[in-house]
């Protein structure tokens, strides 16, 4: 037994190995801007004192989070919050002013010219907002362009990208030049030469923000498939809460340079950390981020037929209609196991807030 015990740890410690831990980051723009972080007196001023005071702008201000293998984490924040030059500086497209940043354990700080090249071209691809494809190259070796870079022989280069073109569902195109697509096939193609490096890590920045909203849908469908089927870690900047909270795995909303909350979806909405992250989240359908395993009655139903099942990470709004079509309380179970039973006052509960107050008393 106790071997069984050590696998299942060793396991868990590998898969919890974070892709990208960083620790205390700061990026100050401006005149001696490595004296602030520093400075407990200059670090402790607001952004406007700040600027007031020394001429800087603090973008990134202490921020410390990992990055766990396979998920997707998002950053969410306002414009000007910070989420640009925080993603910027996993990969020091912008230096960092202080602070410690590892992939898998390596420190990015530490890394020389060569180390850094490799970092960006085979560990951890961007794709931006705006594409930023070659005009005169077509589709194919535009997805080609990084293998390439990386001194892939030709026939094997094409090979690979006519594969990932397909993946990302441009088959059919891989002759016409980025003037000949729309700007969601673009995008597609931004995706596409991404993927076709196969990264470690891919870091999106607002990707999808130009584009219409039902391309967006689509584009938004295609990173979860992507997801779902590979597994690949994503880091993926928004300013739009509803994106977020589609396809992050867990979100760091920053506000001025700082992480206000880290979370789940859930947590966020749920249990927002303070009157800024509640004011946020105040809009959201909480039936379509809370999950049944928050809203039930924790405990076995005792054998008692109950005609709906639910997972336990299955919305309240799916719960809402096994609810409402049969009549009565659902069980939510896992591994074959029911964990608690969800009934429709539990569920209008969620609906309206009000399951933590009755926690609480
Ligand atoms: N090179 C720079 N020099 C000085 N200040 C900068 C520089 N780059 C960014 N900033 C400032 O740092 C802060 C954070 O900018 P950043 O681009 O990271 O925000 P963001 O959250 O990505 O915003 P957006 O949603 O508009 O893209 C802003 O106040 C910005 O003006
Ligand atoms: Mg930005």
């Amino acid at each position: 037994m106790s071997t069984d015990v050590m696998s299942v740890d060793v396991m868990n410690t590998e898969s919890n190995t974070p892709v990208f831990s960083v620790d205390g980051l700061w990026k100050v723009f401006g005149p001696k801007a490595d004296r602030i972080p520093a400075d407990p007196e200059l670090s402790s001023l607001t952004p406007a004192e700040l600027r007031t005071r020394t001429g800087c702008t603090a973008a990134v201000r202490d921020v410390s989070f990992d990055v766990r293998k396979g998920e997707v984490f998002v950053v969410m924040g306002l414009s000007g919050s910070g989420k640009s030059t925080l993603v910027r500086c996993l990969t020091r497209l912008i230096e960092p002013t202080a602070g410690t940043i590892a992939i898998d354990g390596e420190d990015v700080r530490a890394m020389d010219k060569s180390r850094l090249r490799e970092l960006r071209r085979h560990r951890a691809a961007m794709v931006f907002q705006h594409f930023g494809l070659l005009p005169h190259r077509t589709v194919l070796d535009n997805v080609a362009y990084g293998l390439e870079i990386q001194g892939m022989g030709k026939a094997e280069r094409r090979r690979r990208a006519a594969e990932v073109v397909a993946k990302v569902g441009l088959e059919g195109m891989e002759q016409r030049k980025p003037a000949q697509l729309s700007g969601g096939q673009r995008q597609r193609v931004g995706l596409a030469r991404a993927l076709a490096v196969d990264p470690q890590v891919l870091l999106f920045d607002e990707p999808f923000s130009a584009l219409d909203p039902l391309i967006r849908r689509d584009m938004q469908e295609e990173v979860v498939r992507l997801h779902r089927e590979e597994g690949r870690t994503m880091v993926f900047i928004t300013h739009d809460l509803s994106e977020a909270l589609k396809l992050g795995d867990r979100i760091a909303l920053m506000r001025d340079g700082q992480v206000v909350q880290l979370g789940t979806p859930e947590e966020i909405v749920g249990s927002p950390a303070d009157d800024y992250v509640r004011e946020f989240v105040r809009d959201v359908p909480r039936e379509q981020v809370m999950t049944v395993r928050t809203a039930m009655r924790a405990g076995d139903c005792g054998g008692i037929e109950h005609p709906g099942a639910l997972a336990a990470d299955a919305v309240v709004a799916e719960a809402i209609k096994v609810v409402a079509r049969s009549r009565k309380a659902a069980c939510v179970v896992e591994n074959g196991r029911c964990l608690g039973v969800v009934d429709h006052e539990r569920l209008l509960d969620v609906v309206a807030g009000t399951e933590l107050r009755k926690e609480a008393v």
